[in-house]
């Protein structure tokens, strides 16, 4: 007769190392997105403050800074508000959080149709799946994460009808399923609300001792650079002095504010001599809307007096 399982038996040293280390695995951004801040990370977390109670991205995107904050266990935050215009956006970040193993069944599947197909066939899915419209939530993130794998340079680029336009991409093996970076992800966000909406609103129950940053689209440098279409609405001037005063009411409250944006001049008068530190940092960006636009180009932050989690460093 088999010996009894014992439940209080200690695990063996190797599976309790896998597992924890498993369980440690920092997020990556799950999705590949115009203005992710992946490149500007070293300068953003030395920003950071150094504890934070709430923190809040009215700007998701990617969620570069988000997942990086999350996987640093001096800056982790209690809780996080993640907020984005781009509804399809919100609708896989909740999927990701609430419903990942059915998304991962449905990229499972989508993956092996896809890869299995020569150039042509490959092809052909990538604009079925383009051209369909979805409303149920596993569906919206399965087709997002899908299209922004394989569509020509993981760029999110919407019509005037708000329809996906992006060419296919040709990749020899994009990873369509990425399941330890999902599940990693899905991890990161249970602490998170993800709210779909405006910033101003995403922000306003920040409090003292709550962090926000702020990555609105890139003000452009010039006329012929722009790169604004994440949703159907473009990022207007009136837009980047409502996100000022915003900025203003939150550190008249005793809020920790950080923004990035262009080094464009304009810009930089919105918020020099206005009691914010305006500082260039070398950054690059990931997509541009030009081929040949690539290469160094600074970027501009903003943050308001707080105790910066660099400096603590600087004293050790
Ligand atoms: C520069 S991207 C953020 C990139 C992000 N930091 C990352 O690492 O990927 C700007 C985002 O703002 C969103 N957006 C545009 N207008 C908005 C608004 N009025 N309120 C909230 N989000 C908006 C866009 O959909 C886009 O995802």
């Amino acid at each position: 007769m088999p010996a009894e399982p014992r439940s209080a038996e200690p695990q063996p040293a190797e599976a309790k190392t896998a597992a924890s280390d498993e369980a440690l695995s920092p997020a990556r951004p799950f999705l590949k997105w115009a203005g992710g801040k992946t490149q500007l990370l070293p300068a953003l977390l030395e920003r950071a403050p150094r504890a934070i109670d709430t923190y809040y991205e009215p700007f998701v995107g990617g969620g570069a800074f988000f997942f990086a904050l999350a996987a640093e266990p001096d800056l982790a935050p209690r809780r996080a508000v993640l907020n984005d215009m781009n509804h399809e956006l919100v609708t896989t970040y909740t999927v990701v959080r609430d419903h990942l193993e059915e998304l991962l069944t449905r990229l499972e599947v989508l993956s092996a149709e896809y890869l299995g197909g020569d150039e042509e066939a490959r092809s052909t899915y990538y604009y079925a799946v383009r051209d369909e419209q979805r409303s149920a939530p596993v569906e919206v993130a399965a087709r997002l994460i899908f299209l922004n794998k394989t569509c020509f340079n993981g760029l999110y680029r919407v019509n005037r009808q708000g329809r996906f336009n992006v060419p296919h991409g040709r990749y020899r093996k994009p990873a369509i399923l990425d399941r330890p970076n999902l599940e990693a992800a899905s991890r990161a966000l249970q602490n998170t609300e993800v709210t779909h909406g405006d910033f101003e609103v995403a922000c306003a129950d920040a409090a003292p001792g709550d962090f926000v940053y702020f990555d609105p689209p890139f003000h452009p440098l010039s006329d012929t650079a722009s790169f604004t279409a994440y949703t159907e609405g473009a990022f207007s001037r009136d837009d980047q002095l409502r996100l000022r005063w915003r900025m203003d009411a939150l550190r008249e409250r005793g809020v920790s504010v950080m923004l990035s944006n262009s080094p464009h001049e304009w810009i930089v008068g919105v918020y020099e001599g206005a009691k914010y530190r305006v500082e260039r940092t070398p950054a690059r960006r990931a997509i541009n809307s030009k081929g040949d636009g690539r290469g160094a180009i600074d970027e501009l932050i903003v943050t308001n007096d707080y105790p910066r989690r660099g400096q603590i460093e600087s004293l050790t």
